[in-house]
């Protein structure tokens, strides 16, 4: 059986102090969450020693959301993978559409990225999604499948066992345009069968798929009654604990 996450994607907010307080009182709430619903907090990568001291001994998992495509060396302001794992951080998000848009990352950088992330045994949550041209043009099933077969060709079925994929719609994330459970499950069939394609049907079924952009606890409970809907990667909800929580009660 696939697991079901929800993780939180503080993006670039919060200070430390703030941070530490935030993950204070998500870890505080999560006993309130249903025991079969993984939580995970991704953070900037100054919070990440910190907040694993916070983390520690609770059910809450820790991801950094992004790491470098190279091993290590002379990369001024680079955080390679090996960084994050000793930071105690257990994930790292990769391939988040804000980064290939505004830091030219893309697939080939990604395919690197990942192989560093698991070396290091992190969990990788590999991002995809198209823009609003894209699906207006009709090309969202072709973008997705590109993004994902593009790094996901270089891998086997049991590395899969450390990759989520998250789908988020590029003209869902921080508009409060939710795609609708329709649209989003849509996708998410798709995305599986393109794993089932890929890999095998064992990968396509036991690969959690999350689902970002705008959701929130008004909006959670109808997208992850979807059947291939299995949690959400929230951005702005998540950096208030008692909504980060609310969403994953939505189960
Ligand atoms: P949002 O962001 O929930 O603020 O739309 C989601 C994300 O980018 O991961």
């Amino acid at each position: 059986m696939r697991k079901k996450i929800v993780a939180g994607n503080w993006k670039m907010n919060t200070t430390v102090p703030e941070g530490v307080e935030l993950a204070k009182a998500v870890v505080a709430k999560s006993a309130d969450v249903p025991a079969d619903v993984k939580l995970i907090i991704a953070t900037p990568a100054t919070h990440l020693v910190p907040v694993a001291e916070v983390v520690k001994g609770s059910a809450v998992g820790l991801s950094a959301e992004n790491c470098a495509d190279k091993e290590k060396g002379a990369y001024t302001g680079e955080i390679s993978a090996a960084m994050v794992a000793s930071t105690g951080a257990e994930y790292t998000i990769l391939g988040h559409s804000e980064r290939r848009q505004y830091y030219g990352e893309t697939d080939a950088k990604l395919v690197e990225k990942t192989k560093l992330a698991l070396a290091n045994n992190l969990g990788v949550i590999l991002c995809v999604g198209e823009t609003l041209e894209e699906r207006e043009a009709g090309k969202h099933f072709d973008v997705v499948k590109a993004q994902t077969v593009n790094v996901l060709a270089n891998f086997t079925a049991q590395d899969m066992k450390n990759i989520i994929i998250a789908y988020e719609p590029v003209w869902a994330i921080g508009t409060g345009k939710t795609a609708t459970a329709e649209q989003a499950e849509e996708i998410h069939a798709y995305i599986r069968n393109v794993l089932a394609e890929q890999f095998d049907a064992q990968v396509a079924e036991d690969t959690t798929i999350l689902y970002g952009g705008s959701c929130k606890p008004s909006n959670a409970k109808e997208l992850f009654a979807k059947p291939d809907i299995d949690g959400g990667l929230i951005g702005g909800a998540a950096l208030k604990a008692d909504d980060f929580i609310a969403i994953a009660q939505s189960y």
